[in-house]
């Protein structure tokens, strides 16, 4: 079973306490690397320790929640080697695991309710990067990195 890290700010608290609850049910495992509360913190550290999480193979895939989800994203999205993608709803969500090999799905805790949100993670988690054409989409992304 794949081992998911978890990481939101205090717009995204509520919101990633519910999807936890979900993967843990499910069977997952779950590093959860924060917030612990809904006191106000800056999004920007959380994305970056579950971005690290990922690279460093601590987990083989993350979960972001901001207000927006937009934020947070941004700054995984600093990191090389990580693809954070903002989904809305299940049909991104699929597309960005088959055509973009997402390795960070990033959700807006104040934009979707729940029960689309665990909807996405599901699809999220259990869809595969198809390969083929996109790959070399991938790694033109990957020529722009920094190191
Ligand atoms: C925090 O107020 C809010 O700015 C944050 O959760 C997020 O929406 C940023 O993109």
């Amino acid at each position: 079973m794949k081992k998911i890290g978890l990481g939101a700010d205090h717009g995204g608290f509520a919101l990633k306490e519910v999807i936890k609850k979900h993967l843990l049910e499910k069977g997952y495992e779950v590093e959860d690397f924060g917030t612990h509360s809904t006191e106000s913190v800056d999004y920007p550290k959380y994305g970056k320790l579950v971005a690290h999480a990922v690279i460093d193979k601590k987990v083989d895939c993350g979960i972001l929640v901001c207000g927006t989800g937009i934020g947070i994203s941004i700054a995984a999205n600093k990191l090389s080697g990580i693809r954070a993608a903002l989904c809305t709803n299940v049909t991104m969500a699929k597309l960005t695991r088959q055509h973009n090999d997402a390795n960070i799905l990033a959700l807006g805790g104040r934009i979707i309710g729940d029960v689309v949100a665990l909807e996405i993670v599901d699809t999220f988690l259990t869809t595969e990067f198809e390969g083929g054409r996109h790959s070399r989409r991938i790694e033109s992304i990957e020529s722009c990195e920094l190191f």
